[in-house]
């Protein structure tokens, strides 16, 4: 009798065993972590995040499992990626449209225009790899006659967001996000959006301390 309790106790020792491994190997896979074409350089720090996914974020590697996305013209944008990623540690990838748009402002004014009235799909250059394995997304753009530029919806059409936060900063002459992150929620309703960083051009150029600030807010400072 003895010898049989012992046996079912062994049976399920090694079964409890056996679970907690598998979850082990999924996190280490996950802390793998994809690359990017421009991966940003990452602090040795713990990440203090609240962000509910915040669970599946590998301790090893802050800022691992965050992308920043986003498309920028004049670089503006551009400016507050860098500072995102470079506070974060998080990967960049850059929206850049397969048939660039005129070096001449008046003529991207009329070009913009043209591709919002006919609700274009500008095509994007390149993929995000693992794109799966990212659970924060900071997306970011110009405002554009009171809108996303297209190829925002372009990639919004692209991917998946369900179960991801999205992080949403915008650059505008004054406007801030108008209409924009009522199009994100639409085209990604099983997402959850943050409070979104407006920044105008000119504060977008030395963006620090609104950043830092912007992160701490939102529960997403490293
Ligand atoms: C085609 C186009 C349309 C724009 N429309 C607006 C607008 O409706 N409201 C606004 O505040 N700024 C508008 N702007 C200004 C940009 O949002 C602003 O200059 C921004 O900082 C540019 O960011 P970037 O350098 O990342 O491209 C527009 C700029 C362009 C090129």
């Amino acid at each position: 009798m003895k010898k049989f309790f012992a046996m079912i106790l062994s049976c399920a020792l090694f079964v409890t065993l056996a679970a907690c491994g598998s979850t082990n190997s999924t996190s280490s896979e996950e802390s793998t972590g994809p690359q990017t074409s421009e991966q940003s350089s990452q602090s040795s720090e713990d990440s203090s995040t609240a962000y509910s996914a915040s669970e599946s974020k590998p301790e090893s590697e802050p800022g691992a499992n965050a992308l920043v996305i986003y498309f920028s013209r004049s670089g503006n944008t551009e400016t507050i990626a860098g500072e995102i990623a470079s506070q974060t540690g998080a990967d960049t990838f850059k929206l850049e449209p397969a048939t660039a748009y005129s070096t001449d402002y008046n003529t991207v004014l009329d070009e913009a225009q043209a591709e919002q009235r006919a609700d274009a799909r500008p095509e994007i250059v390149g993929s995000i790899e693992n794109f799966d394995s990212y659970d924060v997304i900071y997306l970011g753009f110009p405002n554009w006659w009171g809108d996303m530029p297209m190829i925002l919806y372009s990639f919004l059409d692209d991917y998946d967001l369900s179960g991801k936060a999205i992080a949403p900063f915008v650059s505008s002459g004054g406007s801030g996000f108008s209409g924009a992150l009522s199009a994100i929620a639409s085209a990604e309703p099983g997402a959850t959006i943050t409070d979104g960083l407006s920044l105008s051009s000119s504060a977008s150029q030395n963006p620090g301390s609104a950043v830092t600030d912007w992160l701490a807010d939102i529960g997403l400072a490293e």
